[in-house]
């Protein structure tokens, strides 16, 4: 099954990669206003598929999307050091009228996955743009913060991550919400759960916690100038789910009816996702304290999806 990745910049190219070593699909298209950087990070990657999964990695143009199952959009600007998501919007929402309409006519039955950023508006845009429903729109939102709480969450209690059940809600950004009261390691609770091990979730503790996923991405950006690996192995997943129709649930953004009060608004829940795209859309149980922060959450991002000329 063909990918198609639109920005073959670090995001795109480590999406690719991640898809190439994880057996995602079975060609990799990339498309890049740099062609010779698509050219050249498509021969990279397929160096990698003799020790990993057999894939046919391109570069292309937009007619090469033909047929394209799931298209990423990973095109536009990224945060410099001490800018927030929000900065890049008008950046990138310029990005996206330039390139939904073209991927559009190429692949009209591709599910679209969104990754610029800033990351909810742009999968408002991109559907907006696309005139498509949004099942179809998929928003990689907290798919990387809920990473990243997991492997923090792991870590404390001396577990893999991936036996932590545990998400990250609302904008992919500052206001978004830590969701301990639900939170599961195996099959207990999680705070029970830490107590049983011996190593208590406290109200410090969690709140180092949250706060070291809301801020990992300016914390590596100081570092590295940028994040990709992360939300490359993201991306993956998600069109793993897709190309599966595995109907996995992930937290992932899409265009919401209605949440916390607030109507028609892009944000993250934890989703069904399998080959329409997004299949079903689930409302965890929150506490007080999460249900008034992902109201706070969903007002923001209303907010400015209304100030939006798409
Ligand atoms: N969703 C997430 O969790 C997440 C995480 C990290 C970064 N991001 C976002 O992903 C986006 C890409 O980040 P990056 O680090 O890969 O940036 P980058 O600069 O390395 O790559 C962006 C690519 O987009 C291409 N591009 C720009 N305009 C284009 C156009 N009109 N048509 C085709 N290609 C175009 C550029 O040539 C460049 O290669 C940014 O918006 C960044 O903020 C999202």
């Amino acid at each position: 099954m063909k990918i198609g990745i639109v920005g073959a910049g670090q995001v795109g190219s480590a999406a690719a990669y991640a898809m190439t070593l994880m057996g995602v699909g079975s060609e990799i298209v990339l498309v890049d206003a740099n062609a010779d950087l698509a050219a050249a990070q498509a021969q990279d990657i397929v160096h990698a598929t003799p020790y990993a999964h057999p894939m046919v990695v391109r570069a292309g143009g937009y007619g090469a999307l033909t047929g394209a199952a799931v298209v990423v959009l990973a095109a536009g600007v990224s945060q410099k050091p001490g800018e927030s998501r929000l900065e890049l919007l008008d950046r990138n929402a310029e990005v996206f009228r330039q390139i939904v309409g073209r991927v559009m006519e190429a692949a009209p039955r591709a599910i679209l996955l969104v990754a610029s950023n800033p990351v909810d508006l742009m999968t408002y845009a991109a559907q907006a743009i696309s005139g498509l429903p949004s099942s179809r729109v998929i928003g990689s939102g907290t798919i990387l913060d809920t990473a990243r709480f997991r492997q923090l969450l792991g870590a404390h209690l001396g577990i893999a991550p991936q036996s932590v059940h545990a998400n990250v809600l609302g904008e992919h950004g500052d206001s978004e919400v830590a969701v301990w009261s639900s939170a599961m390691a195996g099959t207990v609770p999680i705070t029970e759960f830490a107590e049983q091990v011996g190593t208590p979730l406290g109200h410090d503790v969690r709140t180092r916690i949250a706060g070291e996923v809301r801020d990992a991405a300016q914390t590596i950006i100081r570092g590295k100038g940028a994040t990709w690996f992360g939300i490359g192995a993201g991306l993956a997943r998600i069109a793993e789910a897709v190309l599966g129709d595995e109907r996995a649930v992930l937290s992932v953004s899409a265009m919401t009816d209605e949440v916390a009060g607030v109507r028609e608004v892009p944000l993250s829940l934890p989703r069904i996702v399998g080959s329409g795209g997004i299949v079903g859309e689930l409302r965890p149980p929150l506490d007080t304290d999460e249900r008034a922060a992902l109201k706070a959450s969903a007002e923001q991002i209303a907010g400015l999806a209304r100030q939006m000329s798409v």
